[in-house]
């Protein structure tokens, strides 16, 4: 794990910041804009503008990280309806980004007034008002995920907010995507940034359906998922053709312990095994047909 020093602010396209992980060796956020990636990929397609009228909201922060996430939920839900109670639970590997973020004052792009929620889930990990309840779970999520469905907590949104999957593929296994998706509601919505195929290929084995969000940050789409596929977008015929190459072959890491090289490892050996279409022969033939609509 870094030491809080060493993660120095980066300036990104919307002027909020975000960190660079020497460890993960990514950004924790979309160069297109840290701010506008929260509101864009995460907010809006859960739909807490809408759930935002009922008395009580239940949400799941998986991947904490600087809390820019749960920042932008919290405005949206309070704006919408100052009284809606949240009952909130985050997840976070390395209590050192949280507590970085604070010392940086990086939260200060959100409303001022809920400074003191951040402060405090950065020190002591709850926070407890009379319209939060919030406790942030410092560990592994593949072990924290467990202990939050044994504690019957069942959200009416997820945040999935790994890093990518070549980096951080123990948090988009068909076995860890299981148990996030016991930790919604029937009615519930999770959302990522992530449209790679083996992801969305793991929220369908999860038993989820899924729909693309629109893109923006990343460039590219991102997923939501739900039990129920209501008013989600449905993927074009580009997508849905993708979801039959190998590139859609899952992680696994069936004891939800294995290190990351030992599950990318499994597989490529799962892929060179696989039948399905190499996914360079989707790429041609959607770049082809592409070309073809400009002529
Ligand atoms: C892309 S960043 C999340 C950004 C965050 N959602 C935000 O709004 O600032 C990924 C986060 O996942 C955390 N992480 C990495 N591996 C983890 C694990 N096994 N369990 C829980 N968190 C993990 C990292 O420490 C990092 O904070």
């Amino acid at each position: 794990m870094q030491d809080m020093g060493i993660f120095t602010p980066q300036l990104t396209a919307d002027g909020s910041f975000t960190f660079f992980s020497e460890e993960f060796g990514e950004t924790f956020h979309s160069q297109q804009g840290a701010k506008k990636e929260a509101e864009l990929k995460f907010v809006e397609p859960t739909q807490l503008r809408q759930k935002a009228h009922q008395p009580t909201l239940h949400l799941l922060d998986i991947c904490y990280g600087l809390g820019y996430n749960t920042a932008a939920a919290l405005e949206t839900i309070w704006q919408v309806n100052p009284n809606c109670r949240v009952e909130w639970v985050g997840l976070e590997l390395d209590a050192s980004v949280p507590k970085a973020a604070i010392a940086h004052h990086l939260l200060n792009h959100w409303n001022p007034d809920h400074a003191q929620i951040f402060h405090q889930l950065a020190t002591s990990g709850k926070v407890q008002t009379e319209r939060l309840n919030a406790q942030l779970i410092v560990g592994d999520a593949r072990a924290t995920i467990q202990q939050i469905y044994h504690s019957n907590f069942r959200a009416d949104a997820i945040f999935l907010d790994p890093f990518s999957p070549p980096r951080c593929p123990q948090l988009w296994t068909v076995e860890f995507l299981s148990w996030v998706a016991k930790c919604l509601k029937p009615d519930g919505r999770l959302a990522t940034y992530s449209c790679a195929a083996a992801v969305r290929a793991a929220l369908i084995a999860a038993g989820l359906q899924i729909g693309a969000t629109f893109p923006v940050g990343r460039r590219s789409p991102g997923t939501v998922a739900s039990f129920t596929n209501l008013d989600i977008a449905a993927l074009s015929v580009q997508e849905q053709e993708h979801l039959h190459t190998k590139a859609a072959i899952p992680y696994r890491d069936p004891h939800l312990c294995e290190p990351a090289d030992a599950i990318l490892q499994r597989r490529q050996i799962d892929q060179q095994a696989s039948a399905l279409e190499p996914t360079s022969h989707w790429k041609k033939r959607w770049l082809f047909q592409s070309q073809l609509r400009i002529q």
